[in-house]
């Protein structure tokens, strides 16, 4: 499974990205819309950085605003995916796009058949939302799974990138449940770094070796 960033913060894409296991961004407006940078702008500065996938969300609702404003944001940089939302509209301009050979992540997939139409339209990428199903009582994790098994089963190769992810658990499990992709919040990405037994450990090496240099 690989690793994308959940953010449009230059200072977290930057930290990501020295750690070394960086595959790509995905963004949405209100991502955007915090950081109150002009979106074109900062895409520019992303793709820059970052050579792998950067998903950027298009505003409008018909299908026409957009693939107009998806072939925009795809001028930008040769990484950029349109990031458009899973909606009847959303899949006529998703078919459009493969059909231009530009990549899409379908996102605010919350069932296994929104992602089946999605990778059916052409999707290159289907993103559903783990922590907002887990937030309204159903079980995020499990979907993983789910859409896991129908993409292998009918031989799609649309990748499912595990989304709206809250915590460390979300991101083990949605390994094993065969995600390709986790985006995750820079939050995340830093306690997935940390075991309190790893700094244990390493107070006790160093103590124990500044200990045997007194003596020398
Ligand atoms: C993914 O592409 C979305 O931007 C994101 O994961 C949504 O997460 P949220 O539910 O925490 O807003």
């Amino acid at each position: 499974m690989k690793f994308f960033i959940d953010s449009a913060n230059m200072n977290e894409i930057k930290q990501a990205q020295e750690l070394g296991v960086l595959d790509g961004v995905t963004t949405n407006p209100s991502l955007v819309a915090k950081e109150g940078a002009d979106f074109h702008e900062r895409l520019r500065e992303i793709t820059s950085l970052v050579s792998g996938s950067v998903s950027a969300e298009v505003i409008s609702l018909d299908a026409e605003g957009m693939i107009r404003e998806g072939k925009e944001l795809a001028a930008i940089a040769p990484n950029i995916t349109v990031k458009v939302p899973m909606t009847v509209e959303g899949l006529k301009a998703v078919r459009a796009f493969s059909e231009e050979g530009i990549k899409t992540n379908v996102t605010l997939v919350f069932s296994a058949n929104q992602a089946l139409l999605a990778a059916r339209a052409g999707a290159s990428y289907v993103s559903p939302f783990l922590g907002r199903l887990d937030d309204i009582g159903q079980n995020g994790v499990d979907l993983i799974g789910t859409i896991s098994e129908i993409f292998d089963l009918h031989g799609i190769e649309t990748e499912i990138i595990a989304a709206s992810i809250r915590h460390p658990q979300h991101v083990s499990e949605s390994a094993l449940q065969g995600a390709h992709i986790a985006t995750l919040p820079y939050k995340v990405i830093e306690q997935l770094t940390k075991h309190p037994l790893t700094d244990i450990g390493i107070e006790k090496f160093l103590s124990d070796w500044q200990k045997s240099q007194a003596g020398v």
